[in-house]
C-alpha cells in the first residue's frame, strides 16, 4: 500500500459494499480511499457486520458508519442509500466489491451446476450492481461527477475452468457497467470494473485450485500478481477527479496477465514438465494424445 497520501479524495464521500476481513479487497479499498482523504461509510449483509471485522475496519476509518445492506434485496438497498444521504448528504462515489457462488463454495462442476445456486450467484455477483446503481438514482444520492466502480475477474471474458458460473456473473457485472455508463454520461456519472488478479481473500480462495491458478497467473504476468493492497491504490484513482473521462471500462490490474501469449520461462516449466509422462497422465491427458506429445517432445 502506498506509505503517504496523495490527497486524491479530499472532501469526497463514498460508500464500500462489500469489506469483510483483511483479506478482503473491499477493505483495502477502504483504507486506502480513507487514507486519500474520503469520508466513508462501510456496508456489508447484517451477519457479516456482526462477526466483528466490518466494526475493526470503521474505527481504522474514522469511525465510518456501518450500513447494513444485502445487494440483491432492493427494501434493504433503498433503506441503505436513504442513511448514507441522512449522514453525508449526496456522496461522490461506491463500490461494489461483492461476490458470492455456492457452486465453487460447494465445488460444483460447470456442467452440473445447481441452478437454484446459479440464479443466486448471477443475483449477488452481477445483478446486484443494477439494483445498487437504480436505488442510488432512485434516491438522488449520487453527486455529478460521481464514480461507480465494482470488482470482476477475467473469466468474464475467457473461459477459467474452475470458474464455473461466476464467470457469467462477471459478464452480467460488465455488461450492466458499460450500459448503465452510456446512459449516466448525461449526468457526468462514471461507472467502471476493475478486473483484478487472482488474490487470496474468502470468496477467491473458495475457487477449486485456486493455489495454482494463483501461481500460474504470477508466473506468467510480466509484474506478478497485484495483491488486495495495490488494488485499493489503485481504485482511488478511479474515485478521484483524475480519472473524470473514463467510463464503460473494464480496467484490468493483473501484472500484465490480461496481456500476455506465453512467456519463455513458464515455456521451459511446462516444456520440463512434459518430459515425464507421469505428469501429463496426472493432469488427466489420453494415452494418444501423452504418445503424439513425447514423441514429438524426444
Ligand atoms: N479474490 C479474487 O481472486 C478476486 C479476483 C477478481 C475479482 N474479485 C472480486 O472482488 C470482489 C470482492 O471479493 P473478495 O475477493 O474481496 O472476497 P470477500 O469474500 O472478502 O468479499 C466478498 C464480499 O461479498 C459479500 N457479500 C456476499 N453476498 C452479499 C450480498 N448478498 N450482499 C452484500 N454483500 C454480500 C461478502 O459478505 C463479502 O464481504 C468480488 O466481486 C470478487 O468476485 C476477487
Amino acid at each position: 500500500m502506498a506509505e503517504k497520501s496523495y490527497g486524491l479524495l479530499k472532501g469526497k464521500k463514498g460508500i464500500i459494499f462489500g469489506p469483510l476481513d483483511e483479506s478482503s479487497i473491499g477493505w483495502h479499498i477502504a483504507t486506502a480511499a480513507y487514507r486519500e482523504g474520503a469520508e466513508l461509510a462501510i456496508s456489508n449483509v447484517a451477519l457479516a457486520l456482526r462477526i466483528g471485522k466490518p466494526q475493526e475496519l470503521a474505527k481504522m476509518c474514522g469511525d465510518a458508519p456501518l450500513i447494513p445492506c444485502d445487494a440483491t434485496n432492493m427494501q434493504e438497498i433503498d433503506a441503505c442509500f436513504k442513511t448514507v444521504k441522512d449522514k453525508f448528504g449526496k456522496i461522490d462515489f461506491f463500490v461494489h466489491s461483492v461476490g458470492m457462488s455456492a457452486n465453487i463454495r460447494k465445488g460444483i462442476p460447470y456442467e452440473n451446476l445447481n441452478y437454484d445456486w446459479y440464479l443466486k450467484t448471477l443475483d449477488v455477483s452481477g445483478l446486484s450492481l443494477h439494483k445498487l446503481i437504480n436505488s442510488a438514482l432512485a434516491n438522488d444520492v449520487l453527486n455529478d461527477h460521481a464514480s461507480v466502480l465494482a470488482l470482476t475477474h477475467m473469466a468474464a471474458q475467457r473461459p477459467f475452468t474452475t470458474y464455473t458460473d461466476m464467470a457469467e456473473a462477471k459478464s452480467i457485472l460488465e455488461s450492466i457497467a458499460r450500459n448503465f455508463g452510456s446512459r449516466l454520461g448525461a449526468k457526468k456519472i462514471r461507472v467502471n470494473t476493475v478486473s483484478q488478479s487472482p488474490t487470496w481473500t474468502r470468496a477467491g480462495s473458495g475457487i477449486e485450485d485456486f493455489d495454482k491458478m494463483f501461481y500460474f497467473a504470477d508466473l506468467l504476468a510480466p509484474l506478478g500478481n497485484a495483491t488486495a493492497e495495490e488494488c485499493g491504490d489503485y481504485c482511488t484513482t478511479l474515485l478521484s477527479d483524475l480519472t473524470r473521462k473514463v467510463t464503460m471500462q473494464n480496467l484490468f490490474h493483473d501484472g500484465g496477465f490480461s496481456m500476455m501469449g506465453m512467456s519463455q520461462r513458464m515455456l521451459h516449466l511446462v516444456y520440463d514438465a512434459i518430459q515425464d509422462t507421469e505428469n501429463l497422465r496426472k493432469a488427466g491427458y489420453d494415452e494418444e494424445t501423452i504418445k503424439r506429445i513425447t514423441e514429438r517432445a524426444e
